[in-house]
This record gives structure tokens, C-alpha cells and sequence, in this order.
């Protein structure tokens, strides 16, 4: 048994293998760390798995999977979960893109308790080198689906993670494509996660196997880990749905505010329309957020804005913007195109209620770091 597996998946490295087992030895040995070194290799028709073997005869500590069957990044980690002889792993690319400085740090910060620890690309410290534009679009693209599901996370398909083995020990795991890490956060067992920025090199030498059909398989993955999570509640992804079941709830119940009041106001008190509209508005907004900040976004945890009028003055600018939102896609729908108004303002309600749902979600009721 060791106290940490690294796992690398490996296709066609044979000009990169040699020195990452190297790196990563050097850094154990270094501090004095019991850890195996898991290359898991996808049968490469190029002399990778022979470097691994001679390695092998002076590293009693490297060990090495060649597969036959089913090729992939993300199948090739997981068989890796399966054989590796320790309770905490640590997944990283062959091709020095990932820091072998940053091990001990991961380690240290899965000893304190994180379940996960995630090298990020996307926070501040961390960045990417040498990528062409293209690239970082389909990455940040691929990014912000993942943000969808995983709010609080900044880099969900990052391939340099550490996880304890109880995280994805029973999780029914479907691997494939690139994104395994999206995978662990939605069926693994996990709690707290930790994120570290790192400064991603792109290769030095050989290519990336990233292609057009990685786009539509992460597309699929995403949309199977939300499913997966209708009925999986211990899931973290079922909590955002909760949040976002809450947040319709208290929207709904703003309407009911709106019109009482109006009717109130209008009716009873005898003020003018718009000055009883303009009082009505603002009252279920001031609802709204006793609402979402006492029910729908309450954690234990401290908010990213400390102080409740913080909060507040965040939420009013947010919903200005989202009955901005209803009130331009409304007029400019019936004014430019054949659509009926009453459905232009059921569409122009549902982006509104989107990004009202969105940034106050990532802005307002942002947990603190
Ligand atoms: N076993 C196996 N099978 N390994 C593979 C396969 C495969 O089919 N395809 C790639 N690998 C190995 C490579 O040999 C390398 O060690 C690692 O997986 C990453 O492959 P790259 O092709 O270099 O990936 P990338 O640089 O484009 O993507 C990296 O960044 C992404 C985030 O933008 C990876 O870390 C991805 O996991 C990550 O999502
Ligand atoms: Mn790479």
C-alpha cells in the first residue's frame, strides 16, 4: 500500500513519458512521500510503453497498465481508480502541462480535509500558455456549461486533480471523452473542494488528441450528470437545482406581492397607477430578497458580500437588469418579427428569470473563498 497514486494516462508519449516519471519521482523522493506512479497506457504503437518498462526495473514504486480495449483519456483514469494500491490519487498529463511542484501542495491540502483538490486554470494565479485562440474558446466554452453545474467550482474539466478514493470508490462512473473531472464532481461522493491555480504549458512536443467528437461528448456529459442528479440527491448538482426549484418559488410568490399591493394601493389609498406600480414593484423585490437571502441562499457558509445591504443593493441592480431584459426582448420580438406579444413576454420572462438566477447566483449569493 501507498500513501498516494499518481495516475497518468498516456497515448503515444514517448518523447514526454521518460521525464514526467522523472519529475514526479524526484518530487516524492524529495519529500519523502510513499507514492506509486500509475501510468496507465492505451496500448501506444510508439515506444512509450517501453520506456515506462526499463524505468520499471530501478522504480519498484512504477507501475504500469497497458489497455486493449475501449481507448480513451477518461476510461484509461478510471481503470487507473480501479488498480491503484493507495487511498488518495492524483491524475495528471504526461506532457509536463501539469506542475509536479504543485503535488505536495494537492496532498497537503487532501490531508486537510478537502475530498477534492483541483488545479485551476481558471482563478486568480492560474492561466493558460501558448494556446491558440481557438482553443481557449472551445475551453471556455466548455468551462461555462460546467459552471452551470458546478457554480462554485472555476475549472470543472480541468485534467490535474486529486480526489480521495472514497469520492469515486462506488460512483457509477461513465467515462469517456476528456472531462473526467466533471464526471467525479457528479457522481462522486464529495463535500468540500479545494481549488489551486496553476499556469497550464501546453505541450512541448507531440499533439493533442482533442477533437470535433470531444465537443459533443462533453455536450452529452453534461447533460447526463444533471440528469443522473434528478435522482441522486445526495448529489452536489441536485443542490443547485434545490436553489434554483427555491428561487422560481420566491419569484412566483413576488408576483402575488406585486398585484396585492398594487391592488392596495390603487384601490384603497387611491394613489396614482404608476406611483402604486412603481411602490408595488419595489416591495416584492424587497420580498424577493428576504426570500432568496434567508431560504433559498442560505448556507452556513460566509457570503462573498459580508453584509446584507450589500447583498440587497446587488439583487435590486440585478432585477432592474432582468425587467430590462423582459421589457427589450418583449417589444422588439412583436416589434420586428411575427411572434404574438403574449408569448414574447412568457420568453422575455424566462431569459429575465435566467440571468436573475444566474448572476445572483455567481454575484449576490457567491459564497466566500
Ligand atoms: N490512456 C490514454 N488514452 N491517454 C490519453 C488518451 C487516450 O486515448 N488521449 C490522451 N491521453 C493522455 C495524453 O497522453 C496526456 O498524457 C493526457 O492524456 C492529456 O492529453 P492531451 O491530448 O495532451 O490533452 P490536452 O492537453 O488537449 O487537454 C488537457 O487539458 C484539458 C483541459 O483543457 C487534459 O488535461 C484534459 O484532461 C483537460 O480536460
Ligand atoms: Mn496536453
Amino acid at each position: 500500500m501507498y500513501d498516494l497514486t499518481i495516475i497518468i494516462p498516456t497515448f503515444k508519449e514517448e518523447s514526454n513519458i521518460g521525464t514526467i516519471i522523472l519529475e514526479v519521482d524526484t518530487v516524492l523522493s524529495r519529500n519523502a512521500i510513499n507514492g506509486e506512479i500509475l501510468v496507465v497506457d492505451d496500448n501506444s504503437p510508439d515506444r512509450t510503453i517501453e520506456i515506462v518498462r526499463n524505468l520499471k526495473k530501478s522504480k519498484p514504486n512504477l507501475n504500469l497498465i497497458v489497455r486493449k480495449e475501449d481507448p480513451g483519456l477518461s476510461q484509461s483514469v478510471v481503470e487507473g481508480f480501479r488498480q491503484a494500491q493507495s487511498d488518495v490519487f492524483l491524475v495528471m498529463d504526461a506532457d509536463l502541462s501539469h506542475p509536479t511542484a504543485l503535488i505536495t501542495v494537492m496532498l497537503e491540502g487532501i490531508h486537510a480535509g478537502n475530498d477534492l483538490v483541483i488545479g485551476s486554470r481558471y482563478m486568480e494565479g492560474g492561466g493558460i500558455k501558448k494556446w491558440p485562440l481557438k482553443r481557449r474558446i472551445i475551453s471556455m466554452g466548455a468551462t461555462f456549461l460546467g459552471r452551470f453545474l458546478f457554480p462554485e467550482i472555476h475549472d470543472p474539466v480541468s485534467g490535474f486533480f486529486a480526489v480521495k478514493k472514497s469520492v469515486v470508490e462506488h460512483a457509477p462512473l461513465r467515462p469517456r471523452g476528456y472531462k473526467i473531472l466533471l464526471e467525479v464532481l457528479g457522481k462522486g461522493t464529495w463535500q468540500k473542494a479545494k481549488e489551486i491555480p496553476f499556469e497550464f504549458v501546453d505541450r512541448a512536443t507531440g499533439s493533442s488528441k482533442l477533437g470535433g467528437r470531444t465537443i459533443i461528448e462533453y455536450a452529452e456529459q453534461v447533460i447526463d450528470n444533471a440528469r443522473f442528479s434528478w435522482n441522486h440527491h445526495e448529489s452536489i448538482i441536485w443542490q443547485e437545482w434545490v436553489k434554483l426549484f427555491k428561487f422560481g418559488a420566491v419569484g412566483l410568490s413576488g408576483i402575488i406581492v406585486n398585484e396585492g399591493i398594487l391592488i392596495y394601493l390603487k384601490g384603497y389609498v387611491q394613489l396614482s397607477l404608476p406611483v402604486a406600480s412603481i411602490i408595488a414593484i419595489e416591495l416584492s423585490i424587497l420580498s424577493n430578497f428576504i426570500l432568496n437571502d434567508t431560504w433559498t441562499f442560505r448556507t452556513g457558509q460566509q457570503h462573498a458580500m459580508p453584509h446584507w445591504w450589500e447583498r440587497l443593493l446587488s439583487f435590486q441592480v440585478v432585477s432592474i437588469g432582468g425587467a430590462a431584459i423582459n421589457f427589450v426582448i418583449l417589444n422588439a420580438l412583436a416589434a420586428f418579427t411575427g411572434v404574438d406579444y403574449r408569448v414574447a413576454n412568457i420568453l422575455g420572462i424566462l431569459i429575465a428569470f435566467s440571468w436573475n438566477f444566474w448572476v445572483n447566483r455567481r454575484v449576490t449569493w457567491k459564497k466566500s473563498e
